[in-house]
């Protein structure tokens, strides 16, 4: 006889059942040990600094090397220690539940924590990559794209020049290319996260962060801007431009 067919059988597992329902109920409405053995196991983050790709003194003499040495090893490295913090956070808050207020408001600054720490981390080594270029020039199809959106390569500069220097506090200069529109735009970025269009690619940052250049320019912001602009990676943006225009747009707007 199979057992499991049997009256008794699906009589005891009813009750067995409607015990378990009533005590999943007051669990989760009255304690953390139910929510306690479901925690999730925190892991640890690991994400490592990137070496710089070139020399600290490379950038002499505009931007010395002592000001590299701090903003990659002291500044860029903050932003990656903030990620493994912020991660390993998210976890414990996350394996702790959803019954508590204090949690529900720390998920929102660990949200924009994210935001920060991750968008500062990947901006600086897009950075260092895009510079370093003296001599380089735009490839033939983004100097056509720049002379389609800006006019020429002069007056990409101007404008570049011109969004990025009056950031308040802290940011980046970026021009972006937008699939979805088929141009390249200049975003003024506050901080590392905000100012930002989705799906855009980002092709050129500038930090303008006063850890980038005060050592060196002091308050003048513009001087550092103006120098460091002579030293763009043409090639490097070139290659980014490149890869951006290969991707298929999600929206039509046409
Ligand atoms: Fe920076």
């Amino acid at each position: 006889m199979d057992i499991t067919k049997s009256k008794g059988f699906l009589y005891a597992g009813g009750i067995l059942l409607g015990i378990g329902a009533i005590k999943k109920y007051q669990l989760s409405r009255s304690g953390s040990t139910n929510l306690e053995a479901k925690r999730v196991k925190t892991k640890s983050y690991q994400y490592k600094l990137p070496n710089l790709p070139y020399q600290f003194s490379a950038l002499q003499p505009v931007v010395s090397k002592e000001t590299m040495e701090l903003h990659h090893n002291k500044h860029e490295q903050a932003y990656v220690d903030g990620m493994n913090s912020t991660f390993a956070a998210l976890d414990r808050v996350r394996g702790k539940g959803y019954d508590s207020k204090a949690r529900q408001g720390m998920r929102y600054s660990l949200g924009q924590k994210a935001a920060f720490s991750v968008s500062g981390a990947i901006l600086h080594e897009l950075f260092w990559k895009n510079i370093k270029g003296k001599g380089t020039k735009p490839s033939a199809s983004l100097l056509s794209q720049i002379k389609t959106d800006f006019g020429s390569l002069d007056m990409f500069m101007q404008e570049f020049f011109d969004t990025t220097k009056p950031i308040q506090g802290s940011g980046w200069g970026v021009l972006v290319y937008s699939p979805e529109i088929c141009k390249l735009i200049v975003l003024p970025v506050q901080n590392h996260e905000d100012n930002w269009i989705p799906n855009a690619k980002v092709l050129m940052v500038i930090d303008v962060w006063e850890h980038a250049y005060y050592l060196d320019y002091q308050n003048r912001r513009g001087d550092y801007l103006k120098k460091i602009m002579n030293d763009i990676n043409w090639d490097v943006v070139s290659s980014r431009y490149e890869q951006a225009i290969r991707v298929k747009p999600e929206i039509n707007f046409k």
